[in-house]
Formats: structure tokens, sequence, C-alpha cells
């Protein structure tokens, strides 16, 4: 029997940021490293959704260099046998997969998309891509390929996890049980543990996540930023005018952000965090304490992707390539022949 696959992708659009790594990179490291044995771990960039807005392209290629570097300097363990590192576009069977499903996916499904709809009000409509209207498949035929079940995203992706479910229903509706349907969004979290920082804030304003396409930077600690600037940004994060601390979302989106930072970074249950701070009037002490940790935080982040051994980082790159390339190639084979391309 083979292992269940834990998968998940950070697209190399720019440096990541907390939001990312507390959402998707940690959940992940963190099962590598206690379930080793267990599942099959995939962590691979996902090139080709990184410019379904316009980015630079002169700095796409060391982005992605350096997004696998980040995978390294998290704790990935590298040296596991289960656990692989992967580029999209290395791999053809997801462009392939893709195109397959387009045609099994209607207009309107993807029109509802709330990314999409968010993404695209901030375009002018020439340069809303059909990429960007259809990456949703890509990320399925990224999630199908590897028969995967748990795939730690934040809440921004919950849409498009539940869109591969449908989809997958739908195509072995239709042709038999070819494709792995990923487990309810509901059993990722239990799965997971529902603390893991689904949804991290915008600094300044607190009532938006925190995104890396976003252009100013001002209320986003990149996992790049000099660790005493990215403190500044902490002590001038927005709050309220409510004068005492309580984590309520609804009322104190600011402070009840800043606390499920604290909490994530002290690793610390969010529930004992709330008690400790509950009803303190001093958001300055909130506030440097959750700088205080996000410097150390980033000191000792950099200091490990110093370090990173690039040699043995591409050595791996290129065999489970090689090694998943071929899991992508079966799969797609097994689509084709369902829909009357192969014999
Ligand atoms: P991307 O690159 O925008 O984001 C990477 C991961 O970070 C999570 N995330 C957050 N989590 C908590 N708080 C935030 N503020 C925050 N912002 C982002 C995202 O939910 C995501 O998990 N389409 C995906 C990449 C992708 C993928 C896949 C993921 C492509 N194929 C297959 C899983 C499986 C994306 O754009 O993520």
């Amino acid at each position: 029997m083979s292992k269940p696959v834990i998968l998940t992708g950070l697209r190399a659009n720019n440096d990541l940021h907390i939001g990312n790594y507390f959402g998707a990179l940690l959940p992940t490291v963190d099962m590598a490293t206690s379930k080793a044995g267990e599942f099959q771990v995939n962590l691979f960039v996902p090139d080709l959704h990184s410019f379904t807005t316009p980015i630079d392209h002169s700095k796409l290629a060391a982005q992605i260099d350096h997004n696998l570097r980040l995978f390294v300097a998290a704790g990935l363990p590298v040296h596991n046998p289960d656990v692989h590192i992967y580029r999209q576009s290395y791999i053809p069977a997801h462009s392939e997969l893709t195109w397959i499903l387009d045609c099994f996916t209607g207009m309107g499904e993807m029109g509802r998309m709330t990314q999409f709809k968010d993404k695209s009000a901030k375009l002018n409509e020439d340069r809303i891509s059909v990429g960007l209207f259809n990456y949703p498949v890509l990320m399925a035929a990224d999630i199908l390929l590897y028969g995967a079940a748990y795939v730690p995203v934040g809440d921004d992706q919950t849409q498009h996890l539940e869109f591969a479910r449908d989809i997958a229903a739908r195509f072995n509706n239709q042709f038999g049980d070819i494709l792995t349907i990923p487990l309810p969004v509901r059993k990722q979290h239990e799965f997971f543990g529902k603390d893991q920082g689904l949804r991290i804030r915008d600094l300044q304003d607190p009532t938006k996540k925190m995104s890396k396409s976003d252009e100013s930077g001002k209320g986003i600690i990149f996992m790049g930023d000099d660790p005493a600037a990215a403190a500044k940004k902490v002590m001038g994060a927005a709050t309220d005018s409510v004068g005492s601390i309580h984590y309520d979302y609804a009322s104190q989106p600011g402070i009840s952000n800043l606390l499920e930072i604290y909490s994530l970074l002290n690793r610390q249950p969010i529930a004992d965090v709330a008690v400790e701070w509950e009803g303190k009037s001093s958001y300055g002490e909130l506030k440097s304490s959750v700088a205080d940790l996000v410097r150390d935080f980033l000191s000792g982040f950099q200091e490990q992707l110093a370090a990173v051994d690039s040699k043995a980082l591409y050595a791996k790159l290129e065999a489970d390539e090689e090694a998943m390339g071929t899991v992508a190639r079966n799969t797609l084979h097994a689509v084709q022949k369902a829909v009357g391309l192969r014999a």
C-alpha cells in the first residue's frame, strides 16, 4: 500500500511572508518531521502559478530558487526519502492534465471563485489573464496527479480545494474510480489542528489578509525582511480605541491578529495566549512582545537560510523531479485512457 500523501505548494510571485509560513509551510514541515514514515510529503513550487497576475519576470528564476531554500530553512527534512520537493514546470503532466480538466470545468464555476473576483477587480480588463481565471484547474491538477489526501493551505485556498474535490468526483462519476478525492476541508482542519494560522491579517489593515501581491508591503512581514525593520512594522500595527485587550476578531481584528502571531511564534495555544492577555490595557506591551518574537524568529530563520547547502538541495530536487514525474505521468496516462486519448 502506498502512503497517504500530504501536498502543498507556495507560489514564487514574491518573497514569502509569515502568513504563508504559518498557513502552509510550517504545518507541512511539522507533518514531515513528526509523521515521517507514515506519510509521503510533497512540497513544491507552483512556478506556473506565479504569473497569473503581472510580475517582474527578470526576478522569477531567482524567486523560485529562493522558495526552495525557504523550504529547507523552515526545517523540511529533505533527507527523508518520503519527502519530495519539485518545481511544477519541470513536470509537464501538470499542464497536460490541466487542459483535460479545463474541458470538464464550467465558466460559471471559475467565475464564482472569490480569489478571481478579488484579484480581477484590481486589474483593468485587458490585464485579467485567462490564467488567473482558470488557475484553480491547474491547482486541482497539482493535487490530483499525486493522489493527495491532505492539503495544508490557508483560508483563502479553501474554495480551490473544494473545487479540486468537485472536479475529481465529477471525473470519477463519468469515467470510473481514477482520481483520488482529497479530504473535505473540515477533515483537513481536524488533521492539521485548527489553530494553525489559517488567515494572518495585514498589520496595517487587519480586516484583510496579509498578501504577498500587496504592493505597499507595510503591513506584511516578509521572511527576508530585516529583523529590526520587521519589528518596527509590528510596533506600527493598526489597533483600535477599545483600550483593553480581548481576543475577538469582530471588535478587535488588529489586536487579535497580534495575539495569533504571538501564539504561533511562541508555539503556545491561542486559548492560553488569549487568557494571558485578556483585559490588559497596554497595547504597547503586546506589540513589543510580538516585535521581539518576530525579530528573534526572523534572525534565526535567516541564519538557517544562509546555511542551506545548494549542492545537496539541487541533487535532491533533480532526483525528486524525476521520481515525481513518473508518478504524475502514470496518473495522466490513466486519465488519457479514460477520456479516450489512449487505447
Ligand atoms: P499562495 O502562494 O498565494 O500562498 C501560499 C500558501 O499560503 C497561504 N496563505 C496564508 N495563510 C495564512 N494567512 C495568510 N495571510 C495567507 N496568505 C497566504 C495560502 O492559503 C497558501 O496555502 N494556489 C496556491 C498555490 C498552489 C497550491 C497548489 C496549494 C498551487 N497549487 C496545490 C496547494 C496545492 C496559492 O496561490 O498560494
